[in-house]
């Protein structure tokens, strides 16, 4: 056999030399893939196992006395660890908080009426005057919140009412997180203030369209918030209609 001294033709090098960078990759790969698994390989304990590490033998542990656990609450939506933390102090300090904490933005109101919506309207009704239709099927009447005592009362009682319930009504503390309870009363303020603004304290625009409405409306109209929301619930009165809508 004579050894042929001239070189391959340059596509043949070409291809060969494509072929080794592609089996050089391989490697590569396969060797990342090795070191990875190395983790996977690590000793560790697996569930229901003895494991003589402890003075029980078992591998399981009971979790040490006031242990939190991140996998329920507040600090299980950001997936644990820093954002966890951050977020369940948050809510302690919103839980904390004795006013309705920060300003009041309106994306904060739309998020309290969404909130309002599903869990407070079905008995506080829409305006907040306590004519919900789970009342007009014969749950006690709540107040209206445009009563002069919730009127007055302050951020705070609203929000422990949510948080602990109040008489018949039930506590929604294990439900809605405490950052929430506040969009829900700053909405809960926005409804009182609805039914029952000042009109002095109307932004001068506002006050005039108001104005103009009460004079084309005869201002004997206005809801005077009394007598009508009184007597609650004889069987046989409106209450207990459907609305006819
Ligand atoms: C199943 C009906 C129902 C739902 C839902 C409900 N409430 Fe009530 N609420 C009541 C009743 C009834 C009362 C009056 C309780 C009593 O005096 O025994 C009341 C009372 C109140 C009061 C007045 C407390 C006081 O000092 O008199 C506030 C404020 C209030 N609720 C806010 C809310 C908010 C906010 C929500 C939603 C998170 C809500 N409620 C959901 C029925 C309900």
């Amino acid at each position: 056999m004579t050894r042929r001294s001239h070189r391959m033709p340059k596509s043949r090098a070409l291809r060969a030399g494509r072929i080794a960078l592609a089996m050089l990759a391989a490697l590569a790969a396969a060797s990342c893939e090795r070191a990875a698994q190395n983790m996977y390989d690590q000793p560790r304990t697996r569930p229901y196992r003895q494991n003589p590490l402890f003075p029980d033998g078992s591998s399981a542990r009971v979790p040490p006395a006031g242990a939190e656990p991140y996998a329920s609450g507040p600090a299980a939506d950001p997936s644990g660890g820093r954002l966890g933390r951050q977020e369940a102090e948050r809510q302690a300090a919103a839980d904390r908080a004795q006013a309705i904490p920060g300003p009041v933005t309106l994306a904060m109101l739309r998020h309290g009426r969404e909130l309002y919506a599903g869990y407070c309207l079905p008995c506080h009704s829409p305006a907040g005057d306590g004519d919900g239709r789970v009342v007009r099927r014969g749950f006690p009447a709540p107040p209206s919140f445009g009563e002069a005592r919730l009127l007055a009362a302050p951020d705070r009682h609203i929000y422990d009412v949510i948080s602990d319930g109040f008489g018949v009504m039930a506590r929604y503390g294990n439900r809605i997180e405490p950052a929430d309870r506040w969009a829900i009363v700053a909405f809960v303020r926005a409804l009182q203030l609805s039914q029952h603004a000042e009109l002095a304290a109307l932004p001068p625009q506002a006050r005039a369209r108001a104005q103009a409405a009460l004079a084309a409306d005869g201002a004997g109209d206005v809801h005077t918030g009394g007598a009508d929301d009184a007597g609650a619930g004889g069987s046989g009165d409106a209450r207990n209609r459907e609305p006819t809508r």
